[in-house]
C-alpha cells in the first residue's frame, strides 16, 4: 500500500500519478488534499510519513509545488527518509544508497511524464543492503 499527500500544488500531478498507480494495479491511499484550493503542505506530510513510519503504508509520494517544503516536514517524522527527486537516477539512487521510503515531487517542477518514470523507478528499486548504506543510514537516525 502507497501512501500519497499533497497540497494544491501538487494536486494535479498527484492526479496523474493515480492513474499510473491504478494502471499498474499497485494500491493505494490518499490522505489529500482534494481540490487545487490553497492549503497547508505540512498536515498532507505528516497524514502520509505517520502511516510510513507505522508500518500502515509501505512507502509515500508526497507533492508540492517544489517537493522541497512538504518533504522537509515528512523528514520531522521519526524513520523517515524523503527524498526530493528530480530524475531517475536520484529516484534509483535515493532507494540504492539511502533506503527512501517517501518520495517528494514538485508539481511545478517536473511534467507528468517524467514524474510517472520517477515514481516507477522509486517503487522499483530495492535497497541495495549494502553494509556502509546500513551504517550511514544508522546514523541519521542517531544525527
Ligand atoms: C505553495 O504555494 C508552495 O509553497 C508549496 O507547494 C511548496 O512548493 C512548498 O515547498
Amino acid at each position: 500500500m502507497i501512501a500519497l499527500g499533497s497540497d494544491h500544488g501538487g494536486y494535479e500531478l498527484k492526479q496523474e500519478i493515480k492513474k499510473y498507480l491504478d494502471e499498474t494495479g499497485i494500491q493505494y491511499k490518499d490522505f489529500g488534499c482534494n481540490s487545487t484550493e490553497s492549503c497547508d503542505y505540512p498536515e498532507y506530510a505528516k497524514a502520509v510519513a505517520q502511516s510510513v513510519s507505522k508500518g500502515e503504508c509501505e512507502k509515500g509520494i508526497l507533492i508540492c509545488g517544489t517537493g522541497i517544503g512538504i518533504s522537509m516536514a515528512a523528514n520531522k517524522v521519526k524513520g523517515i527518509r524523503a527524498a526530493v527527486c528530480t530524475d531517475c537516477f536520484m529516484a534509483e539512487a535515493t532507494r540504492l544508497h539511502n533506503d527512501a521510503n517517501i518520495l517528494a515531487l514538485g508539481g511545478r517542477v517536473v511534467g507528468a511524464g517524467l514524474a510517472i518514470k520517477i515514481t516507477d523507478t522509486f517503487l522499483n528499486t530495492e535497497f541495495s543492503g549494502d553494509e556502509r548504506h546500513k551504517r550511514r543510514i544508522s546514523q541519521i537516525e542517531s544525527v
